[in-house]
């Protein structure tokens, strides 16, 4: 059976991992590669990119890395172009870079707001709005954000900047999806829940504090455990083929409940 991403190209901007295991963005490399996507792995890290493209070669896909770091918007633009160059076109924009920094509104300092605001917003801004022409004269693309459900509910990590710079997104993302819809081109927002990734496991300073935080995951969420990147992986699978051409603007919570 062809894969359902066959002939299709996606860049995938933060597809590396911070651990050994797969990371949300790792997945959603790995996924669209085993449904035939031809896939650009961005990451600031090349060994992460490299490593991304190495289990999807293994596994019989077509990959390529490329190191940028989304706080440059200049390697966010050659990031693309280098996409353009050695695949011809970009079917797929996938952004899943996001940091968290510590600190509710009386600790939050400038440095640290605009920090995060430039790597979880202004990059997916500036990687949506690189893509976007070549979308447009194609009639076609879809790209997808990486939120959170901290966009909406309160959690008890204290994160404002984080929070607030997803939930800006997550307006970005309807913005840019009503504005483009003419064109054919979708942009849909994936708001993970609770995720078991090495990103979530460093959360924690000791390997105690790691275990303890993690079974404390498990018990907040209702099915019993958390989600893993495959499950945003497979969402994510889903909104960059042809069997979500009719759903844009979109906020795709995968959570197992826990927002409800
Ligand atoms: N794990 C969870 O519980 C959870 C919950 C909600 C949302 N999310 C979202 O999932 C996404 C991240 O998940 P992940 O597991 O892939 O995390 P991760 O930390 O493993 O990140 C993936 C890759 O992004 C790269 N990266 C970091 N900063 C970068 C930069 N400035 N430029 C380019 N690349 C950069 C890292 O090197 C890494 O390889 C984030 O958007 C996060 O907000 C996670």
């Amino acid at each position: 059976m062809p894969g359902r991403l066959m002939d299709k190209v996606a860049v995938v901007i933060g597809a590396g991992s911070i651990g050994t295991e797969a990371s949300n963005g790792s997945a959603v490399a790995r996924l669209f590669a085993e449904e035939g996507a031809k896939v650009l792995c961005v990451d600031i890290s090349s060994a992460a990119a490299e490593t991304t493209v190495q289990q999807i070669e293994e596994a019989g896909g077509t990959a390529s890395a490329f190191q940028a770091d989304v706080k440059n918007t200049d390697e966010i633009k050659d990031a693309i172009e280098a996409a353009l160059s050695r695949f011809k076109q970009i079917d797929i924009l996938h952004y899943n870079v996001g940091i968290e920094a510590f600190g509710e509104l009386i600790d939050v300092t400038d440095e640290s707001w605009d920090h995060v605001f430039e790597i979880n917003l202004r990059g997916a801004m500036a990687a949506a709005r690189a893509v976007m022409p070549h979308m447009m004269a194609r009639k076609t693309g879809s790209i997808i954000n990486v939120s959170s459900i901290a966009s909406l509910k309160w959690s008890p990590m204290q994160f404002l900047s984080y929070n607030v710079s997803k939930s800006a997104m997550n307006r970005m993302t309807k913005v840019v999806a009503r504005q483009y819809a003419p064109y054919n081109v979708r942009c849909n927002v994936i708001l993970p829940g609770l995720i078991n990734t090495p990103h979530a496991a460093a959360l924690y300073k000791t390997e105690e504090e790691r275990l303890e935080g993690m079974k404390a995951r498990d018990a907040r969420c209702p099915m019993g455990h958390q989600g893993t990147p495959w499950d945003i992986a497979k969402a994510a699978l889903f909104l960059a083929s042809d069997d979500a051409c009719y759903v844009t603007g979109l906020e795709m919570i995968v959570d197992g409940g826990l927002t409800l």
